[in-house]
């Protein structure tokens, strides 16, 4: 039937007229007869043409919709089919754009809030994307890391492979900064483009860890072994050569006895300094008085003063309140400041010792604290020294090493300050003393 009205369409204006010429006389009938055969003929032939182009094209529509081939073919191929298949097919298309569109933003929005920094490239290797992390860490450090060997042979390897490539970097300036990259090939590419990801890590904290680990170790093997041989050595000679040496032996005993009390000292300090790294990330519970812990410690330097022919002058504020600590711990914090000044402060000096309440100052943190301060009046300590003294075995003088400490004491005030979440301040004017102020916070 659509075939009929089709062919209908397409010849009957020529038909009628023609008929309409042979009725009135104007054209003979027999010629006009054969030529109306012809345009019917065409008309029809047209008509199956077209009827089977729109079909093929309804077929090719419901295709790309999605349909069944089957059930385009079984539409009847009509104009008007074929506009509302077109129609549904262009609805589609704008929806799929607006999803292509929303999925490409969420993309960009996984890798820029990706807590990790990391570099988008393209397939020759230019760089496309950075995340907001990677602008923060690296900002404007980014071309030279692009630029370091290590990671453009990286790239180029990768870019000619698949999987998961990494380079170990190091940037020189402004300050030295050890990264690892890894670089990971993306099958298929990401919409944007990015065909490789580098993912870029700090481990300069980690490799310093790593570093004074190996340092320590080293160290506290050195600083024993040296008494240790020292020992050894007079046990020989005491077997051998002073074996009936009265007097040497009187002597090389004194010796031993130090050496063997300064092996003791370093022991107990490395045990105590583990003890306290162990639970520095608890901060302590407890309620200390400082008014009365202070005169207690001092008790215990009497003799040491009288040896030093040292003086200590305490001042204390009247009513002072208590500090969130442990109390043995703030003992030990006491004691090593108050040995140091001892020691390596002035023969006949005055130490002095204070406690009170913290003034707003920048130099402490925020909050409600106490300011406890041991001032001396001996050689004081070169300024370059002053940022490396909290450091393990640091000792300014290591020249006077047998009578010397373990340089371990004020690496466990800064470990039980840190526990305490308090701060040390070590202040120094070379000849006129050394000032250590302990910010502890109040209860
Ligand atoms: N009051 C001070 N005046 C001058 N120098 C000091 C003072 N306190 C510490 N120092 C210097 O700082 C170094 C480190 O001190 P620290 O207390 O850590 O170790 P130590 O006193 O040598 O040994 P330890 O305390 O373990 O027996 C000391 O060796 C000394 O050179
Ligand atoms: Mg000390």
């Amino acid at each position: 039937m659509p075939l009929v009205l089709t062919a209908a369409a397409i010849g009957g204006v020529p038909l009628l007229a023609l008929l309409l010429l042979v009725l009135v006389g104007a054209a003979s009938p027999l010629p006009s007869l054969a030529a109306m055969v012809a345009i019917a003929a065409m008309a029809v032939l047209l008509a199956a043409l077209l009827g089977r182009r729109i079909a093929r094209l309804l077929d090719l529509v419901s295709g790309a919709h999605g349909h069944d081939s089957e059930s385009g073919l079984g539409r009847r191929p009509s104009l008007l089919s074929l506009a509302a298949e077109v129609e549904s097919l262009s609805r589609r298309a704008r929806v799929q754009t607006a999803e292509i569109a929303r999925l490409r933003q969420a993309e960009f929005a996984v890798l820029n809030q990706l807590p990790t920094p990391l570099l988008v490239l393209d397939q020759v290797g230019a760089l496309l994307r950075t995340n907001v992390i990677a602008q923060a860490a690296f900002g404007g450090d980014i071309p030279a890391i692009l630029r370091q060997p290590a990671l453009r042979s990286t790239v180029s390897r990768a870019l000619a492979g698949s999987g998961v490539h990494s380079a170990e970097l190091t940037l020189s300036a402004p300050v030295v900064r050890e990264l690892h990259a890894s670089v990971v090939v993306l099958t298929p590419p990401l919409a944007g483009g990015g065909q490789l990801l580098i993912l870029l890590s700090d481990r300069t904290r980690e490799r310093a860890v790593e570093r004074m680990r190996a340092d320590f170790v080293a160290n506290a093997s050195h600083e024993l072994r040296t008494p240790l041989a020292s020992l050894i050595g007079f046990i020989e000679t005491l077997r051998g050569p002073a074996a009936n040496d009265a007097a040497a032996q009187a002597r090389f005993l004194a010796i031993m006895d130090e050496q063997a009390a300064r092996m003791k000292r370093l022991i107990d300090n490395l045990l105590n300094l583990s003890r306290i790294e162990l639970s520095e990330h608890q901060a302590p519970q407890g309620e200390v008085e400082l008014a009365e812990l202070v005169p207690r410690v001092i008790a215990g330097f009497e003799p040491a003063f009288a040896t030093r022919g040292q003086r200590l002058e305490l001042s204390l504020e009247p009513a002072l309140p208590s500090v969130l600590g442990d109390a043995d711990q703030l003992a030990q914090v006491l004691q090593n400041l108050i040995d140091n000044a001892v020691r390596h402060g002035r023969h006949g000096g005055v130490i002095h010792l204070s406690a009170g309440t913290a003034e707003s100052d920048p130099r402490w943190p925020a909050g409600r604290g106490i300011v406890v301060a041991v001032a001396d009046d001996g050689p004081g300590i070169p300024r370059q020294h002053l940022p490396r003294l909290t450091e393990r075995f640091y000792r300014v003088d290591r020249g006077r090493s047998s009578h010397a400490g373990t340089g371990l004491g004020l690496a466990i005030i800064k470990h039980i300050v840190n526990r305490h979440r308090g701060r040390l301040l070590i202040e120094s004017t070379e000849g006129t003393g050394a000032i250590f102020s302990i910010w502890l916070p109040l209860v």
